[in-house]
This record gives C-alpha cells, sequence and structure tokens, in this order.
C-alpha cells in the first residue's frame, strides 16, 4: 500500500518509513485533490488568481491539451529539436550560453548535469552578480558561443542584464549579436518583441498556462537539452508514463501517496522540513531543483479564501553520501524537525568493470551501504523517510522524476488550500528592488531619500560612495 513500484520505469516509491496508516489514504481531501488535478488537465482557470490555465502536463501528452493546443505544443517541440539538430550538424558553435533565472534555469540545468549527452558544452548566466557573470564569460569563446536567453515574462531584470552583459561582451569582441541570439519567451512580451524587431537567430514561444518552474519540458528546458545532445524524447516519453500512472485511484497513484507522505509529515506543529538525499553525484542539483518547485509553489500567505494561512514545506538538501559528514549528525540526534527523501540508483552508471576497493566490494556498495546504513540510523532515532529507487538513471526516470513531483506539489496544495501557480511573493521582491534603485539614483542625484528604511539608505550612500 505504501510502497509502489513501476516496473516499466524501473522506479518504486517507498514511503512504508513515513509512519502512514491505512486510514491516511481514505481521507476525502485527498480524493478532493485528485479531483482538482483532472480538472487542471482538462484545462479549467485553476489557477484563479491569476485566471490562467495550468498545462505543464499537455508538454508531454499534446493530445490531451484543449482545443487548438495540441497542434502548437506539437509544433514547438518539433521546432526546438529541428533547431538543435540543424545547429549541432552547422559546427558553428560548440558551446550554448543559458541565460535565465529560477524557473528558466533551475530546470535546464539539472537536465545538463544529470543526464550524459555528446553535444554542445552548456553553461547558465543566472544572477546579475558582476563578478559571477565575468567568472562565466571567461570561461567561453563567444565566437564559438550560441546564446539563449530565456524568460516567460521577457521583463526579469536579471535575465535582461545578462543579455545586455552578454551583448556588450560580444560588441567588444566585434562579434555580432543577433546572428548568435535565441530567445524563449511568451508571445510579444518584450524580450519577443525585442527578438522579433532585431532578427535574432530564432524564436520559440512560452505561454501563459506553464508556470517557471514547471517548465523544464518546455522549450526552456528542451532547447539546452537537445544541442547538449541529451535524451529529449526519453524525458518526455518518462515523463509521459509517470503521468499516466499519476491518474491511478490512490492507493496505487504515486503522487497521491507522495503527498500524502510530506503532509502527514510537515502538518501542524511539526511543520517538518524536507531532507532531499540524492545518491548520486548526477543528480547534486535535485535538491536545489525541489526547493524551488516545492517552497516557490507552497510557501503561501494567503490560501484560496484568502485567508492567511503562512503555509509552505521548507526543503533542504545535498547529495549521499557526501553530507554524512555534514547534516547527518544533526538529523539524526538534533531535533525531530525534519524527514527524509532518498534517492537511490541500483546502477553504478559505470561502464568499466568495478574495482574492488575490497575483496568483493566496490565503491558502489559503499554508496549503497551508506544509503541503507544513514536510513537505518535515522529511522532508529525515530525519523520518517521515503525512499525513491530508480533502477537506472537516465532520460526517462529523470522525466519520471519530474513528473511525479510536480503532480505530487499540486495535490500538496489543494490538501492545504493554496495556489501552486503563482508566486507573489517573488513579485514583492521584484517591486521592492525597483524601489532600492530608485532610491540610488534619488541619493545620487543629491536628494532626500524619503521615507526608505534607514538601513537601506546607508548601505546605498555607501555604495555610492565606493563607486565614485
Ligand atoms: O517559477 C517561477 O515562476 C519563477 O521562478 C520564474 O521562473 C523566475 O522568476 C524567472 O521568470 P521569467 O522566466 O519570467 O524570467
Amino acid at each position: 500500500m505504501f510502497d509502489l513500484h513501476h516496473p516499466d520505469l524501473g522506479l518504486q516509491l517507498d514511503a512504508r518509513r513515513m509512519g502512514l496508516s491505512a486510514s491516511d489514504l481514505v481521507d476525502p481531501a485527498l480524493d478532493a485533490a485528485l479531483d482538482h488535478l483532472v480538472e487542471l488537465e482538462a484545462g479549467e482557470p485553476v489557477n484563479t488568481d491569476e485566471g490562467r490555465r495550468v498545462g505543464h502536463f499537455w508538454l508531454r501528452a499534446p493530445e490531451r491539451a484543449p482545443g487548438g493546443l495540441e497542434e502548437v505544443i506539437a509544433a514547438t517541440r518539433d521546432a526546438v529539436l529541428d533547431f538543435a539538430d540543424r545547429i549541432r550538424a552547422e559546427g558553428r558553435f560548440d558551446t550554448v550560453l543559458q541565460v535565465g533565472i529560477g524557473g528558466s534555469a533551475l530546470g535546464p540545468q539539472l537536465l545538463v548535469d544529470a543526464l550524459p549527452g555528446d553535444g554542445l558544452h552548456v553553461a547558465f548566466l543566472d544572477n546579475t552578480d558582476p563578478e559571477g557573470i565575468d567568472r562565466v564569460l571567461a570561461g567561453l569563446d563567444l565566437a564559438r558561443t550560441l546564446v539563449l536567453v530565456v524568460s516567460k515574462s521577457g521583463g526579469t531584470r536579471e535575465t535582461r542584464n545578462g543579455m545586455l552583459e552578454v551583448r556588450a561582451a560580444c560588441d567588444r569582441a566585434g562579434l555580432g549579436w543577433a546572428e548568435r541570439a535565441v530567445a524563449v519567451t511568451c508571445a510579444d512580451s518584450k524580450l519577443d518583441r525585442l527578438a522579433r524587431e532585431e532578427g535574432w537567430l530564432a524564436r520559440f514561444p512560452l505561454w501563459d498556462w506553464v508556470g517557471g518552474r514547471f517548465s523544464v519540458t518546455s522549450a526552456v528546458g528542451l532547447l539546452p537539452a537537445a544541442l547538449a545532445g541529451r535524451d529529449v524524447a526519453g524525458l518526455l516519453a518518462g515523463a509521459a508514463a509517470m503521468d499516466r500512472w499519476c491518474r491511478a485511484p490512490r492507493e496505487a497513484n504515486p503522487a497521491a501517496l507522495l503527498a500524502l507522505a510530506w503532509h502527514r509529515a510537515a502538518e501542524g506543529a511539526a511543520r517538518r522540513a524536507m531532507v532531499v538525499l540524492p545518491y548520486r553525484d548526477r543528480l547534486v542539483l535535485w535538491p536545489r531543483y525541489l526547493q524551488q518547485l516545492i517552497m516557490e509553489s507552497l510557501g503561501k500567505r494567503l490560501d484560496r479564501q484568502g485567508r492567511v494561512v503562512h503555509q509552505g514545506l521548507t526543503v533542504y538538501g545535498n547529495k549521499g553520501s557526501t553530507d554524512q559528514h555534514a547534516t547527518v549528525q544533526q538529523l539524526r540526534e538534533g531535533p525531530d524537525d525534519h524527514f527524509l527523501c532518498f534517492l537511490l540508483t541500483l546502477e553504478d552508471g559505470r561502464s568499466a568493470a568495478p574495482l574492488e576497493v575490497e575483496p568483493g566490494v566496490t565503491s558502489g556498495d559503499y554508496l549503497l551501504g551508506f544509503a541503507l546504513g544513514t536510513r537505518r540510523a535515522l529511522s532508529e532515532a525515530g525519523r520518517r523517510s521515503l525512499t525513491l529507487v530508480l533502477e537506472r538513471l537516465d532520460a526517462p526516470t529523470l522525466g519520471a522524476l519530474i513528473a511525479l513531483h510536480e503532480r505530487a506539489v499540486g495535490i500538496y496544495a489543494h490538501l492545504v488550500g493554496v495556489n501552486a501557480y503563482h508566486q507573489p511573493g517573488v513579485e514583492a521582491g521584484k517591486l521592492a528592488a525597483a524601489e532600492v534603485l530608485e532610491l540610488m539614483a534619488r541619493l545620487a542625484a543629491g536628494k532626500d531619500p524619503g521615507s526608505a528604511p534607514e538601513d537601506d539608505v546607508e548601505l546605498v550612500r555607501a555604495r555610492l560612495q565606493r563607486s565614485n
């Protein structure tokens, strides 16, 4: 009941150490959450605050998309793959630089890092830190670099700044911009208009029904992955297979089980955090990816009725067994304020014959040993844990993992009554940043700081003094 297997995907979800009981599964709230996903997939505008549909599942099953969208989804996907094939065949570029942030960077970074491939090298510019930008640019031969500027809204400042910085570097090197620039954004956004007016090499659309952190199976993730020679078809097939599995009744539905397990561990006064521990170096970005997917979706002040609820599910993690030498001491002996999500693979991912580090024992045996040992030690201390086991780590299983967690987020959000598909907190930070830049302009012009907080004024003054 709490241990589900998908033999074709080679994936097991084991929630037997989460302290669930059979009665947890017969919760009408869970049925309502599953019904909600059915409505969502049918194209109801479930993102009510923004009056939008939520359609990331259609990206891997266009035939399920409502009226007219099927063609546009399939045509965009084909155009992305054709473009990637053409670029790789031409041999003009050997590197891709993706400029984007949040959902426009984390998913693609995960795909490129976790999957093998023999295509172009992919680098990312995901911040407006000047030194960080210089470090990335210093490692590139811009003449051989294709630049993807990725922003759903087309107005994100960090991404705009990154684009301007790369563009200026191209100018300094005497390189044309439009011939190497590609935009991935919603039709008619500021970025889309710029790319159109300047005749950039290509433009690929996004749609308002794909949220940033749910966009990894759109052009946002598929384009860099295809350019990098990652198995995009496998990724989509694995995600689609998981989506199908997650339409099963609740007892056999892995997303329902996952969401329920999270919810029962995190609800109430305990508010346990989720600690994500993938036991594969190739999955080191998995905790960061999940952190955004979950915390930006579930961390909400208001519920759907407008009541103050301060919901959220804290996520952090790193890779095992490395974290055994960092956080596990507290996880076992400190406060019972977390539950673990182990992610294990049965194959080692090594083609060469394994070295025996001790008679009959390989490094991979040790990795599994440390994973199960840590799990057991934590269970003995009363800590809850979930385990996801992959027979192999490849594009279909990664696609399946992504789809599983996207769905679990949707179910959890419904269980706690919040909208998973908007991010008012992020908007608030962006507005406040704009106010700080206004303050900077006022102070630089010798004007009064107005009602700005004193500590902001101090820091802005200190910065202005340094830059003078
Ligand atoms: O999930 C989200 O919506 C955000 O993390 C966005 O992806 C992020 O803010 C970047 O937005 P955009 O793609 O519009 O530049």
